[in-house]
């Protein structure tokens, strides 16, 4: 079954709490936080401090850094409270298997995540060590975007590539899931969906997460 990540990014931060309950109760799996430093993206957004007040509620929090040098955070986001914490493979550099067992040792579950024009090839030496392997379906850096098409075939490709090597990993995607594209997402592979505006737009939140859960999966 697919598993439904809302993403903080789209709530209205003058209503947090009831936003995060919002999530909570459409029994959605994790709740996503994108952390952004203008830097490896334009925007800023959350740090480790409301993601300290974030882990007072009951769902586990998955941790996206949209950040450079993502060594330095891994340690203070596992301790803010974070269940997976992902680095991007373009900011880890040749440090990224070293970011993957930071998260390790910090008692987290490791993903890697690639943007769009990077290509598969660049995390293949690390898959066997990840969890997950975030496949960015929009440039990161805001929410609201519009899928970009080709991202579909870097999923079935990153399935395809999993299965030749009996790896059985999460493939989560982020950006521009909404009912119609996840569907082309998780026929190619994708097991974990994001879902910012999508779900903060949908009139039943529960309706939404059920919806997708269903979705089609490569298997069937
Ligand atoms: C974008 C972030 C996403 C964002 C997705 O850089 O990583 O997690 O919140 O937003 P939507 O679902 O609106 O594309
Ligand atoms: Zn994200």
């Amino acid at each position: 079954m697919i598993k439904v990540a809302p993403s903080m990014l789209a709530a209205n931060y003058l209503k947090l709490g009831d936003e995060i309950d919002k999530v909570i109760q459409s029994g959605a799996d994790v709740l996503h936080y994108d952390v952004m430093d203008g830097t490896f993206v334009p925007a800023i957004s959350f740090g480790q401090e409301i993601l300290k007040m974030v882990a007072k509620k009951d769902i586990p929090l998955d941790v996206h850094l949209m950040i450079q040098n993502p060594e330095k955070q891994i340690e203070s986001f596992a301790k803010a409270g974070a269940k997976y914490i992902t680095v991007h493979a373009e900011a880890a550099g040749f440090g990224l298997k070293d970011c993957i067992d930071k998260i390790h040792a910090c008692g987290c579950l490791a993903g890697v995540s690639v943007k769009p024009f990077t290509m598969i090839s660049m995390i293949e030496d690390v898959l066997e060590d990840a969890d997950m392997i975030l496949i960015m379906t929009v440039e990161p850096g805001k929410g609201g975007q519009k899928m970009i098409p080709f991202t579909v075939e870097k999923v079935r490709q990153l399935r395809s590539i999993l299965k030749a090597r009996g790896l059985s990993k999460i493939i989560e995607v982020d950006g521009g899931v909404n009912l119609e594209t996840a569907r082309l997402v998780t026929e190619a592979g994708a097991d974990m969906l994001v879902a910012g505006s999508a779900f903060f737009k949908a009139e039943n939140p529960k309706a939404f997460v059920d919806e997708l859960r269903c979705m089609p999966t490569d298997q069937e």
